[in-house]
């Protein structure tokens, strides 16, 4: 066990070595299968596309609602130079996020990267909240981590690799007026995150959050455009992220060479949120 962990860290130190020297790429990432849920959102696209760069196999998934655009956007993205597979399925059922992922394994091989980032809102002051509103928030945004991630764990363990990256958000740090679903949800998945991040690490497998501030997206551009502007105005930077930005942390905590960080909430959030 002990020789095990030893002959990981001499990996580890070895890549290391040859990344600071900005050395030829012998010891560069192996190429890894990477599988963003809600890939072909505003921010799932970004991190496709960021983790293709970085060398990464990568699958999007999909609602099969949406599956026809996402099948368009992959062909827009290969004309582009950017090879990425698109699959379907309803990440707020257990059966169908299983299917899903046996599908997708068998269609791309073992996944080595999971990227969660399905998610949606039905924003209400709670007064006016129905529980159809509270349960498709909470089936979408956090059940779904655990359906996705249940099938796919096992094998990392046994590999002894995997990187697990959930994209939580700022208002699951500090709750949002009107998002009681929202902020349960992906303060949930963060908990989720530390909780798993345990079970992984004595196998090399890491889990981290990364927690969004407000990014330019159709979700955002969904805000009523005064309380909108209201919301800008209170970033320190007076901006939206781009969700490049968002891919940005994702690529670091998804990479090979970034071993030790695990459990871990990166805020991106342009200072709104901090603690
Ligand atoms: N704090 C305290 N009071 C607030 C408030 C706030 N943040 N926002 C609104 N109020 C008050 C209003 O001043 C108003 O008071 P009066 O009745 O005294 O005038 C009252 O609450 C009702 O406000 P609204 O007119 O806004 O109520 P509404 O029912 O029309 O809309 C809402 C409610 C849909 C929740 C709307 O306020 C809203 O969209 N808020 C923004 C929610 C938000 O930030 N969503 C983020 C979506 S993006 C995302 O989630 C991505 C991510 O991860 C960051």
């Amino acid at each position: 066990m002990l020789h095990r962990n030893n002959a990981a860290m001499h990996k580890i130190a070895e890549c290391l070595a040859y990344s600071s020297l900005g050395g030829s790429g012998e010891m560069k990432d192996a190429t890894r299968l990477a599988v963003v849920t809600g890939g072909t959102g505003g921010i799932g696209r970004a991190i496709c596309l960021r983790l293709a760069r970085e060398g990464h196999k990568v699958v999007a998934t999909c609602h099969p609602t949406e599956e026809q655009a996402a099948l368009e956007w992959s062909t827009e993205a290969r004309k582009n130079g950017f090879e990425i597979g698109v699959i379907a399925g309803d990440v707020s059922s257990a059966e169908e996020s299983e299917a899903m992922m046996n599908r997708l394994e068998e269609r791309f091989g073992k996944v080595d990267v999971l990227v969660n980032c399905a998610g949606i809102t039905r924003d209400s002051m709670l007064k006016r909240m129905t529980a159809e509103m509270w349960d498709a928030v909470i089936e979408t945004n956090l059940s779904s981590v655990f359906y996705v991630t249940k099938p796919i764990w096992n094998g990392m363990l046994e590999r002894g690799y995997g990187r697990v990256i959930n994209i939580s958000s700022l208002n699951g740090q500090r709750g949002q007026f009107g998002q009681a679903n929202y902020s349960a949800a992906k303060a949930g998945m963060h908990g989720f995150t530390m909780a798993l991040a345990q079970e992984g690490a004595p196998k090399g497998v890491t889990v981290n959050t990364v927690s969004p501030g407000y990014v330019k997206t159709a979700m955002t551009d969904a805000i009523r455009e005064d309380i909108r502007e209201g919301i800008i105005a209170g970033v320190p930077m007076k901006r939206m992220a781009l969700p490049e930005e968002i891919a940005s942390a994702v690529a670091f905590l998804a990479a090979d060479d970034q071993a030790y960080v695990t459990g871990a909430n990166i805020p991106v959030n342009g200072g709104l949120f901090m603690h």
